[in-house]
This record gives structure tokens, C-alpha cells and sequence, in this order.
């Protein structure tokens, strides 16, 4: 049997979520790390659907990492590892990138970025026998209102999957990323003004729309599997080709007018005052 640990789950809202239900579907024994925060929730979302263990993890806590894998190393080996953890000061969440603190800087960086790298690390000790490992990012090639240190903290996480493929080739482990459209979860609506970011999204898209959360969760599905074992250091995106184009396509007009008239409606913000002013 398919043997997975989730990383990442916090509600049923989760894109690990519904990476966990993709799995469960193809009959993969499913192992989730949540924060210790979120712990009980999860158990409780998770029993219904037969997934027996779910640990918690203060991954900023070297000590408490270290705890969790020795909890996993018995229930290997595992196939697959997936990361879906992230987080920045919601404060730090809105207005100028450029304000970001030192200590927001740090935490992001820490939590978004180098928990990937040290889960990475550990990887040989829960796949032995090879196997994958996927983290979720969000288009780290340009900058987007309010994402802020984030959108550094996914370039980071990007180049960490290069890295880290680099480094586990040899042990057979493959290492990738999807790049996700946004979606509806607990950490976006941290992001000020998301629904602005997600319209867009939207307008961009060739196929006038975000991806589901099926369709990611489709996509991890295959890079966990053999199917993709010829795929490793790369950045797949699962946006419905949002990131493509330069101009959103015509047809896409009502969207982005859209996303702008909600850019005009938020009172008192820079972007209104600029679009106001140019228009
Ligand atoms: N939602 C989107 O629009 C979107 C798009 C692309 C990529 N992503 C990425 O997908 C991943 C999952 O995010 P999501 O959108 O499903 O939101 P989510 O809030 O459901 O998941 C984020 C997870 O990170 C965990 N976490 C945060 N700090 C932690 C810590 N110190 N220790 C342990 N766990 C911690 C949270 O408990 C939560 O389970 C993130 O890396 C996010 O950046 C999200």
C-alpha cells in the first residue's frame, strides 16, 4: 500500500485536505502533521474517513520536528511527503512590501521555507526506498498587492525544491512544487483584499477561471506517483494558465473590470487612489 504524510492540514478548506482526499481515494494510507493548534480539529475531520494517525508539529520548534519524525520513522516507509505549510504576520499581510520587520522577515522565511528544507532532510529516513516529495507555492515571479514577504519566501521555496532534488536524486527521492491558483483557505484570507487577487487570477486565465481544488489535488496525485517518475526540480503550475499571458484574453474583459471596480470600491487603499487617479 501508498504510504503518504500531509503536512498542513487545518481544515477541510486545506489544499492538503483535498490532497488527503485524492489520496484516500486511490487507497493510500494517509499520515497528517498538523500545528498542535489545529490538532483536535483535524483528528476530528480526519477520523470519519479512517485516517488513524495525525500528529501535531510546531514546525518552528527544531526539537518538536525532531519528535515528529521519530513518531513517523516507525509507520514507514513512506512513498510520499507532502508540505503545504506557510505563514506570515497577518499585520505584515497589507500595505508595502518594503515595510516588512526583521522579525517578520525571519518568521516567514522560517516557517514558509526553511521547515521545507529540513523536512527534505529527513526524507531519506521515511522513504528509504525513494519517492516524493511535493510543496505548494504561489507565482513567485512577480510581485502581487499584499502578498508581500510572502511572494519572497516562494521564490526561496522555489529555489529549495531545485536544491533539495538536487541533493535526494541520489537516495531516489524526486522533488516538486505545484503552483496553485488561489484559493478560498485560512491562509489567504490573511492576504488583505485576496478576493481582489483571486478575481484577477481569474481574468488572466485563457480558461476564465481558478483551478478546484480537485484539479491540484489531481496534480499531486500524479507527482506522488510513479507515473511522474521521470519529474523532479520542477514548478508545476495548476493555475488554469493564469501565470501565461501578458494581457488578459478579451473575452475575460468583465473579470478584470471586475477585480478593478473592487480595487475602486476598497476606500482609502493606495491601489484605489492610483487607479482613480489614472483614470
Ligand atoms: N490558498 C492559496 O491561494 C494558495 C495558493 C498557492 C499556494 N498555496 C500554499 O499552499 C499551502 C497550504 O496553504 P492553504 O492555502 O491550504 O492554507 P491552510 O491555512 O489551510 O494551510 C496552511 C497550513 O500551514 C500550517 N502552519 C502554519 N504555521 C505553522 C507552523 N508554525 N507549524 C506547523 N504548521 C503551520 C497551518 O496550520 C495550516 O495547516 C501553503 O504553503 C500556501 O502558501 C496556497
Amino acid at each position: 500500500m501508498r504510504r503518504v504524510a500531509i503536512f498542513g492540514v487545518a481544515n477541510d478548506r486545506s489544499l492538503c485536505w483535498a490532497i488527503a482526499q485524492r489520496m484516500l481515494a486511490d487507497k493510500a494510507d494517509v499520515v497528517l502533521v498538523s500545528h498542535p493548534m489545529m490538532l483536535e480539529r483535524v483528528r476530528k475531520l480526519a477520523h470519519p474517513f479512517g485516517i488513524e494517525h495525525v500528529y501535531g508539529c510546531e514546525v518552528g520548534d527544531p526539537e518538536q520536528v525532531e519528535d515528529c519524525f521519530r513518531k513517523l520513522a516507525p509507520l514507514g516507509p513512506f512513498h510520499g511527503i507532502v508540505h503545504g505549510i506557510a505563514f506570515s504576520d497577518k499585520n505584515e499581510l497589507r500595505g508595502r512590501f518594503i515595510d516588512t520587520s526583521r522579525e517578520n522577515f525571519a518568521t516567514t522565511m522560517m516557517i514558509s521555507c526553511y521547515s521545507f528544507i529540513e523536512i527534505a532532510r529527513r526524507a531519506t529516513l521515511l522513504m528509504p526506498d525513494g519517492g516524493s516529495i511535493l510543496t505548494l507555492t504561489f507565482d513567485a515571479s512577480r510581485p502581487w498587492p499584499h502578498y508581500n514577504i510572502m511572494g519572497p519566501a516562494k521564490a526561496a521555496l522555489e529555489a529549495s525544491v531545485r536544491y533539495a532534488a538536487f541533493d535526494l536524486g541520489e537516495h531516489g527521492i524526486r522533488v516538486n512544487a505545484i503552483s496553485a491558483s488561489p484559493e478560498d483557505t485560512l491562509s489567504a484570507r490573511g492576504i488583505q483584499h485576496f478576493r481582489v487577487i483571486g478575481d484577477w487570477a481569474e481574468g488572466m486565465s485563457p480558461l476564465g477561471r481558478r483551478a478546484t481544488l480537485q484539479e491540484i489535488a489531481n496534480e499531486a496525485a500524479y507527482l506522488l506517483s510513479p507515473e511522474s517518475s521521470g519529474v523532479t526540480g520542477q514548478i508545476r503550475f495548476v493555475d488554469c494558465g493564469s501565470s501565461v499571458p501578458k494581457l488578459p484574453p478579451v473575452r475575460n474583459a468583465a473579470k478584470i473590470y471586475g477585480a478593478m471596480g473592487r480595487v475602486l470600491h476598497i476606500t482609502g487603499e493606495r491601489e484605489g487612489e492610483v487607479y482613480v487617479n489614472k483614470v
